[in-house]
Formats: C-alpha cells, sequence, structure tokens
C-alpha cells in the first residue's frame, strides 16, 4: 500500500454489549464481559481482520440502573495486559479517567502495557462523567465539567513527562564496568502545578513506540481543545454524515492551529455496523435487538447520560421535557445533542429514549452495502477511520470475512500491518523524547555558534 490516506479500524470489545436488554440474545454469552476466553477472541478476531486496535471503554460508577456490562465487567489495563500475550500486531486501548487517578500511577501503568505489548499501547484519556464516581473515591468531590478538563490538561502534561523521564539509550547495562545506566539520561520532572505535584522520575522507560498513543473521548467545546492541543486520536460519535464531517473539520482545524499537522490527529467515529446478505436480513437483525428492549429500560438508559436522572416522573407521549441545565455536569456533548434534537425534532420523551437506546444505523445492510457507507465516510472526510462496535459477538466476525475484503480490493485498507507499533499503524508521529531533542537543539546551536566564530 502507498503513503496515501488509508482507513483505520478500531474494535469497541463491550463483553455483553453496549446496550440495555442485548444480553437476551440468543448468541450473547451471558458472562462475556468477565470471561477471558470471549475477549480473546475477539481481540484475535480484530487482529486477523488487520484492526488498528481493541477499545476497552470503562466507567467507575454503577447502580441499579446501569447497563447489564457495566455491572460486572474487567478493568481495561489488567485485561488488555492479558490480551497482549496472546496477540502481537494489534493496538491495545484503555481508557482511564484523569479526574480519579494519580498521573504517576497512570503513566507507569501505560508505559507498562507499552513494554509488555512491544510498543501497541494506548491511553482513552477520559474525565468521567458521573456524580457518583465521587462517592468511590476518597479525596473530593465531584468536579465541574470545565475543572475536569483542566484537570485533565495538566495530567496527561504531567503523564507524558513522566513517560519522558528516561532517554532512549539511557540504560547502559554494562557489565563489564558495572555501569547500568547513564545518569545524565535520566530526567526527574519536578512538576508543581495547580492540581499535582510530581517529582519523578518514572520507575520504567520508553517502549519503541516512544510513548503510548493518547486517544481523547469527549466531544464538547473543552473536549475538542484537549484533543486538537494533546490527542493522537480522538474517539466520537456521530449519527449523520454532515455532523460528522464538521466535526472533523473542527478539531482538524483546532489542531493546526496548535501548531500540528492535519493527519497529527486521527479522527475515529464510533458505528455499528449490521451485516446481513441481503438488507432485509440485516434489518431483520437490528429487529431482533430492538424487540428485547422495554420503554422502562430504554428510559435508565437514557438516565445515565443525564447523571441516572429518572424519567418515569415524565409522561411518554408528550414532548421531552424542559430538563434547562439538567446534564450539563455528566456527558455535556451528548445531553446538549439529545435536548437539541428533541427540540428541533419535536420528538416525545418516547421518541428519544428508544432512539437512544435503539440507534438505527445507517451503516446496515449488505457487506458492499456497508462498505460503500465507511467509504463515503472516509472519502468525504467524516472520519480517518471507525471504533467498531458489533451487538452480538458474530458481528465482528461477519464485518472481517464479508466487508473488510470488499475495502482491502477497494485500494482503502491495508492487506497486512505496515508496523508492529500502534503508533506505526496510526500513522501518527514517535514524539522525541522532550530531553534528547533538546540536547540535540542545544548541539546543532553549539555548531552553528563555533561555525560563525570560525568565520
Ligand atoms: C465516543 C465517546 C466515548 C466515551 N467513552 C467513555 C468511557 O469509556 N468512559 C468514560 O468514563 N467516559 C467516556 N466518555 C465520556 C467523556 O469522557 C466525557 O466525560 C463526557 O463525554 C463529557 O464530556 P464532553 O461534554 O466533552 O463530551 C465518552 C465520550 C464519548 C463522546
Amino acid at each position: 500500500m502507498t503513503n496515501k490516506r488509508s482507513l483505520k479500524f478500531g474494535a469497541i470489545i463491550h463483553g455483553v454489549g453496549g446496550s440495555v436488554t442485548g444480553w437476551r440474545h440468543p448468541e450473547v454469552l451471558s458472562d462475556a464481559s468477565v470471561n477471558l476466553d470471549f475477549y480473546k477472541r475477539q481481540a484475535q478476531t480484530a487482529e486477523e481482520g488487520k484492526f488498528d486496535l481493541v477499545f476497552i471503554a470503562d466507567g467507575l460508577y454503577i447502580n441499579e440502573k446501569s447497563i447489564p456490562h457495566f455491572l460486572n465487567r474487567f478493568e481495561p489495563l489488567t485485561i488488555l495486559s492479558a490480551l497482549a500475550a496472546v496477540t502481537s500486531r494489534i493496538g491495545l486501548v484503555g481508557t482511564l479517567s484523569t479526574s480519579y487517578s494519580e498521573p504517576f500511577t497512570v503513566a507507569r501503568q501505560f508505559a507498562s502495557l507499552d513494554k509488555i505489548s512491544g510498543g501497541r499501547a494506548g491511553w482513552n484519556v477520559v474525565t468521567s462523567p458521573l456524580e457518583g464516581t465521587a462517592r468511590n473515591h476518597t479525596i473530593r468531590s465531584h468536579p465541574a465539567h470545565a475543572d475536569r478538563y483542566k484537570i485533565a490538561e495538566e495530567h496527561l502534561e504531567v503523564v507524558r513527562g513522566l513517560w519522558d523521564s528516561w532517554e532512549d539509550d539511557a540504560f547502559v547495562r554494562d557489565k563489564e564496568s558495572g555501569v547500568f545506566f547513564d545518569p545524565e539520561k535520566l530526567h526527574r520532572l519536578n512538576h508543581q502545578g495547580e492540581y499535582f505535584s510530581v517529582e519523578g522520575p518514572l520507575n520504567i522507560d520508553r517502549s519503541k513506540q516512544g510513548q503510548p498513543v493518547v486517544f481523547q473521548a469527549g466531544s464538547s467545546e473543552d473536549g475538542k481543545n484537549l484533543a486538537a492541543r494533546s490527542a493522537d486520536a480522538v474517539f466520537t460519535g456521530h449519527e449523520r454524515l454532515e455532523d460528522a464531517q464538521a466535526f472533523y473539520r473542527d478539531v482538524k482545524q483546532r489542531a493546526v492551529a496548535n501548531g500540528r499537522e492535519p493527519q497529527d490527529i486521527a479522527i475515529l467515529p464510533g458505528i455499528n455496523p449490521i451485516v446481513g446478505r441481503t438488507l432485509e436480513e440485516a434489518e431483520a437483525k437490528y429487529e431482533q435487538i430492538a424487540s428485547l428492549v422495554t420503554i422502562d429500560k430504554a428510559l435508565e438508559y437514557l438516565g445515565r447520560f443525564f447523571d441516572h436522572h429518572d424519567f418515569s416522573q415524565y409522561p411518554l407521549d408528550e414532548a421531552f421535557p424542559d430538563l434547562g441545565d439538567l446534564g450539563s455536569n455528566a456527558f455535556k456533548s451528548g445531553t446538549d445533542k439529545i435536548k437539541r434534537d428533541a427540540q428541533e425534532q419535536r420528538l416525545t420523551l418516547r421518541q428519544v429514549a428508544l432512539r437512544s437506546a435503539t440507534p438505527k444505523t445507517s451503516f446496515i445492510g449488505t457487506p458492499e452495502d456497508v462498505a460503500d457507507r465507511i467509504q463515503e465516510w472516509f472519502e468525504a472526510e467524516a472520519a480517518d477511520g471507525f471504533i467498531v462496535h458489533t451487538d452480538i459477538p458474530s458481528g465482528l466476525r461477519t464485518f472481517v470475512d464479508t466487508v473488510v475484503p470488499i475495502l482491502q480490493a477497494r485500494g482503502l485498507y491495508r492487506l497486512d500491518y505496515e508496523s508492529d507499533t500502534l503508533r506505526g499503524n496510526l500513522g501518527v508521529p514517535i514524539p522525541e523524547n522532550r530531553y534528547t531533542a533538546e540536547r540535540s537543539r542545544a548541539a546543532a546551536g553549539e555548531a552553528a555558534a563555533g561555525s560563525l566564530s570560525s568565520n
């Protein structure tokens, strides 16, 4: 494949599924969210399909109304370490919250995964939307949306600083002389900021991809700014092509305004493809999943975006209630959109709840139909690739066996991995160690000064 733009794919592995009632589907293993063999099979299927990465989402607060997958699931770094041992090329991206973690621990865990996997780790930076999360952590009350992003900015800066603690050739390991490391190439961060104070150094060095890839998920103004300044890739969600295009343009422009190249940041919307031998068969698969959802469960599902707001108190078939600011301190970008759509399209509460619990994907139909839609979004610059979520386990297998070969035949997607690192496959640059870069700059400056004085 040439160096022209090519599609990227991630597979989100979501155990019993991302929906309220999907676990009841006859094909779904009812313990899939805590079943290592299931995760292993899905990761290996994605690797067969030459996917760039598997993606593990996460949350830190549950209650009785949470969807089944959230109630009982693996911690991302732990499951990804296990998957590192049974895969060899695919990237391993895990979600970890900047609002409820220490940068030193995060830096160390992801650096370890990066070394264990030979340069395939990625961190999905999230800020944690739910108020109840604070009650599971001793330290503080749930920070406001804007503060969560300020914390995230500083947290990420510290983690990246710690990842550079050791220059790439710092470990000499010379048994003869007894020199284990070069102290000149060990660096303390000495960070004193508004939210964190961290001395360093980190007790693990860099992998061959330099630093883990940084993903960002969160689509508000603050979320987009964080991504544009600091992320290598963005996980986002859009139903309509035009919305995805607007988001794509917006984030790329913000990245350029921050002195970056547009291709330095990959935009990957989530899609939920449903593939059948005919459109009717695909539609029937959708109906089978959708028919499992009751209105009570749909209201609970909708409620979580608004910090588990109780929607059962409102009439179902009247206009979606006026909620004022409710939700803006939780999944802000998501709740803003739900409210806007409800108002513009004059939807009832029942319609809003069912739409959010059983969204009708436009990536549905025969393998050619789905490949056409993917090609359309990719070529229209609505996406650099996609995070693929499938409600039933065989959905990923079907996608890999039927849609992937079409995209390959069209020259849109790799026939084999270009690299054995996540950065290499995603085509995002390897960040040079900041201290090595400084040393090179200083040496270049001295050389220039030397040649001037000798002239
Ligand atoms: C596509 C997408 C995926 C997300 N995945 C997670 C996740 O796995 N865990 C989590 O705590 N938050 C997740 N979030 C929530 C964000 O981190 C953020 O807290 C929330 O969306 C509010 O920020 P925003 O208004 O900037 O979107 C996700 C958000 C989006 C848009």
